[in-house]
């Protein structure tokens, strides 16, 4: 285990940027430690280190001549002995010879060491940047999910704990909920979805308990507990019907936050939700619960499998009359000075790597945190090519997860939280 689980949050696993040391401001250890090792060791191991003590694994002896009569033989022309100017490395025989190209700047100069590159890398990852979606559901096992290879309906009073326990072990602190409702639950106006002993608040309540420092996010949306599959409610013509829909989301939210949720987030794209979600937070005394929307949510194929995780397919016709049409740019702006102007906290965009435009555009026309959701298609993409033997998972993973940070993300929904901040750990061992 890489730090206590209580101090999880936002410690420790920098990767990608400057070094990270387990003790970074190279404080002198507890003096019973330096007693132990002063005792063990020759004292010149010892941590404090005086400019005039010996080095004796260093270059040269050293002579006994003072400043001056070093500098007196140097300018008598007695140069000490250093090593020679190293030799042209040879170029392997065939090599064209050409003069060199006339050029000012050369970038490859700030590449040349894993040194430099260190030091002059944008952008970094780190696990405190994750948000771990998990999927839960009423049995006590945990069901392994097809299309997502890796990722189970966890069983919310054991496998839910465990999971986020492993997950608090390498810096994840935060996750995000996703029940799997039983069909017989279910409604048109998906009234469960505001029940305060339903599963979410039950879970809430359960890992609020074991793990008060926990940042739990929440999903607010009828569509798991819609007989419809829809994040609406439906009307006999098919229309999805706003603002009664709008009134369901606000005692979802409320359900929620009294459970104990941090971040409850509205991923339905009614008009409107997320001024009266804060009107109704706030009338009910949980000012300080958050609001994270789902401000640029396209109309994807990309969520197939979170849909067959979930049994959460709308029954008929797609959701391309709330979500957004993935042709579209310019309209993220008008949702995001909606959310802005009606109180969000935090801006998402859904899907993460196939919208890193839409990740910029927010970025720069806000000074909100932006979150990206690495979708569940994106997950099942890189999984399905790792287990091919196609791509090498892991640094597809990685690197799909930095470039969503260096797009402009803060946060990042993805499942493989997990996974990605024990390979960040592991890089710092
Ligand atoms: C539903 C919701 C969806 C996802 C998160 N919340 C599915 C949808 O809009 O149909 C998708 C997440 C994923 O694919 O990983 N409100």
């Amino acid at each position: 285990m890489i730090m206590a689980s209580t101090t999880a949050l936002n410690s420790g696993c920098n990767v990608g940027g400057a070094v990270v040391n387990r003790n970074p401001l190279f404080l002198r250890p507890p003096s019973s430690t330096l007693v132990k090792q002063s005792r063990r060791r020759s004292p010149k191991l010892r941590f404090t280190v005086r400019a005039s003590e010996t080095h004796a694994d260093g270059p040269t002896k050293k002579l006994g001549l003072s400043d001056a009569e070093c500098e007196a033989a140097v300018v008598a022309g007695t140069v000490p002995e250093a090593p020679p100017i190293p030799a042209k490395p040879a170029a392997p025989s065939g090599s064209p010879m050409v003069p060199s190209l006339p050029l000012s700047r050369r970038p490859r100069r700030n590449r040349k060491s894993p040194a430099l590159r260190a030091a002059f890398q944008e952008t970094t990852l780190s696990p405190a940047n994750f948000v771990y979606p998990l999927f839960i559901h009423e049995g006590e096992d945990d069901t392994p999910i097809g299309a997502m290879p890796g990722c189970y309906r966890l069983g919310w009073r054991h496998g839910l704990l465990e999971e986020v326990s492993k997950a608090r072990d390498v810096g994840v602190n935060s996750i995000v909920l996703f029940p799997k409702v039983p069909d017989a639950l279910k409604s048109p106006t998906g009234d469960e979805a505001y029940n305060e002993n339903g599963l979410v608040p039950r879970a809430i309540r359960l890992l609020k308990d074991k793990y008060p420092d926990l940042v739990i996010y929440t999903d607010v949306a009828l569509d798991p507990y819609s007989s419809d599959g829809h994040d609406g409610i439906v009307r006999e013509d098919g229309v999805i019907m706003n603002d009664e829909t709008v009134h369901q989301l606000c005692k979802q939210a409320i359900a929620q936050a009294r459970a104990g949720a941090d971040v409850v987030s509205p991923s339905d794209m009614m008009d409107g939700r997320v001024g009266a979600i804060r009107a109704a937070l706030d009338s009910e005394g949980f000012q300080h619960v958050s609001i994270m929307s789902y401000t640029a949510k396209y109309a994807s194929s990309f969520y197939g499998p979170f849909r067959d995780a979930l049994d959460s397919n709308p029954r008929f016709g797609d959701k391309k009359t709330y979500q957004m049409n993935p042709a579209n740019y310019r309209e993220a702006l008008i949702e995001t000075s909606e959310d802005e102007a009606e109180g969000a906290d935090i801006l998402l965009v859904k899907p993460g790597l196939p919208y890193l435009d839409i990740i910029r555009l927010l970025r720069d026309n806000s000074s909100l945190p932006i979150a990206a959701y690495q979708v569940s298609g994106e997950y099942s993409m890189i999984k399905a090519g790792g287990v091919l033997k196609m791509i090498d998972e892991e640094r597809v993973m990685l690197e799909s997860l930095m470039c969503l940070r260096r797009a402009g993300a803060d946060i990042i929904l993805t499942y493989f939280a997990l996974q990605a901040a024990r390979c960040l750990c592991d890089e710092k061992r």
